[in-house]
């Protein structure tokens, strides 16, 4: 055998779904599920599967297209890299939901952990800031200490008035404005939005701004794969045509309508099923820190697709499995007593990294106390992976129903695998559970009442309904 590390093709570095303690034999009959059952609704789900591919003919299912049809779009977002990572020190997000959380997942999976405090860790390329959120304190921290001439904004807003993104970007534009003078502003933004809706893309023509777009069958939580992850990450040297392949070999998959082919589908399936059997909180809990951010990124389009009112006859059903992140082994400390012995009510997915980048070993040293020198000689991977395997069996002897993705290393083409194979999940279980997957009135109405209360033209039903509601009474607040 060559002492050299073999050349990986991409069916080495294909994702896995072990979902062996999902069944009666590994959990017992009264937590677990049979054969039987899954093989039993199997057609419920290659019906799913059929009314997918029939939306994704109509042009509904824009995050399918994703993959294949970008190639212009990835030329314009690497050439945009190229031209302005030197003119910039920081580049800076703002967004919000489905405009930020990708943004971060891409960030904390591929680039070096410590990328924007050390410049060697950054290769030459700005450092990176998502600002998703309206705390004062959290904005003005942020602005206090960069440099408006070596700023670049990318404002992320599909509908181009998200209060928080829009506010977020009135103070930047005046950051910018104040330093370089308004007949400059436009070179510091780049405007990330719908091509031919909202005030964003209006603004961007005005101030001639960069422009790239969302598809507008592309709904926000689905995406990171548009130029709403991929410029963060081509402007962090993240090779984003290699999340693109990922994407690509994971949809091959997934098209598949061979209900055992096909890992998506057959967890979308067991997702239903084990929500229909009490387990109504969905965990994700990934052993490797690059991929907490996959998490919190999972966490949202699990529950803006899933969680809802009405089904699509318009029957009101209240349905939808709560997402919960963990990770591993950090919250072993933290969530794992509750997972163990709590109510039986989860079905934990654990993310298991087969390898990782860096084994680093543990030192051996004081061989004489026995409960520290067994440490010594073994590697942090093993020890990582160890515990993931220990926290499955206790969940195991628990009847805590649990099963595995594992992931053979993280990197541009893996990562761009979990993005797809969750998007499609989720589009598996909303079918099941005959809901629309694709639509958030819930975030809607909040949203709306904002700017009722705020004063928006068009809103103020939303401010006469907030003026008319309850108030409440002091003497409950305690
Ligand atoms: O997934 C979604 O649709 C939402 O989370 C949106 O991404 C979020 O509300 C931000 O919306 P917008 O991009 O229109 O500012």
């Amino acid at each position: 055998m060559s002492a050299e590390k073999k050349v990986q093709s991409e069916d080495d570095l294909r994702l896995k779904l072990d979902i062996n303690n999902v069944f009666t034999e590994m959990i017992g009959q009264e937590h677990g599920m049979t054969i039987e059952e899954l093989e039993e609704a199997k057609d419920k789900a290659l019906k799913a599967h059929d009314n997918i591919l029939k939306e994704e003919a109509e042009g509904k299912m824009g995050f399918m297209e994703l993959p294949h049809e970008q190639k212009e779009v990835v030329k314009k977002l690497k050439a945009t890299a190229e031209e302005l990572k030197d003119k910039f020190d920081n580049f800076v997000v703002l967004g919000i939901g489905g405009s930020a959380l990708g943004n971060i997942a891409v960030q904390t999976a591929v680039n070096d952990p410590h990328y924007n405090l050390f410049e060697e860790a950054r290769n030459g390329y700005p450092r990176l800031f998502v600002s998703d959120n309206v705390d004062p304190e959290g904005i003005k921290a942020l602005l206090d200490k960069l440099d408006p001439e070596k700023t670049l904004f990318n404002v992320i807003s599909k509908s181009g008035s998200t209060a928080e993104t829009m506010s977020q970007f009135l103070l930047a534009r005046k950051f910018v404005a104040d330093a370089v003078g308004e007949e400059n502003v436009g070179e510091h933004f780049i405007a990330t939005t719908s091509k031919d809706s909202g005030y964003l893309i209006e603004i961007a023509e005005r101030e001639d701004m960069k422009k790239f777009f969302i598809p507008d069958n592309v709904g926000g939580r689905f995406s990171v794969l548009t130029p709403v992850g991929l410029l963060s990450a081509a402007m962090t040297g993240v090779d984003i045509e290699k999340l693109l392949e990922g994407a690509a070999y994971m949809d091959k998959i997934c098209r598949k309508a061979d209900f055992w082919e096909n890992p998506a589908l057959v967890n979308g399936l067991i997702q239903y099923l084990a929500y229909k059997k009490g387990k109504v909180m969905s965990v994700m809990m990934p052993y490797s820190d690059r991929l907490r951010d996959v998490a919190d990124w999972y966490r949202q389009l699990w529950a803006e697709s899933l969680g809802k009112e009405v089904d699509r006859q318009g029957n009101t059903v209240n349905v939808g499995p709560t997402p919960i992140k963990a990770l591993g082994a950090t919250d072993q400390h933290s969530q794992a007593q509750l997972y163990m012995e709590g109510p039986f009510d989860k079905i934990i997915t654990f993310l298991e990294v087969e390898n990782f980048a860096e084994e680093l070993e543990i030192p051996g040293a004081y061989q004489d106390l026995d409960g520290l020198g067994y440490l010594g000689g073994h590697s942090f991977a093993e020890l990582i992976n160890t515990e993931k395997w220990a926290t499955e069996l206790a969940l195991n002897k628990r009847e805590r129903m649990n099963q595995t993705l594992k992931v053979p290393e993280v990197n541009e083409f893996t990562l761009g695998q979990l993005f797809y194979f969750f998007e499609f999940q989720t589009a598996v279980t909303g079918e099941l559970l005959d809901i629309n997957t694709f639509n958030q009135p819930g975030v809607e109405l909040g949203k709306n009442y904002t700017y009722g209360i705020f004063g928006r033209d068009g809103y103020q039903d939303k401010k006469e309904e907030y003026d008319q509601s309850a108030k409440p009474k002091d003497d409950l607040i305690l």
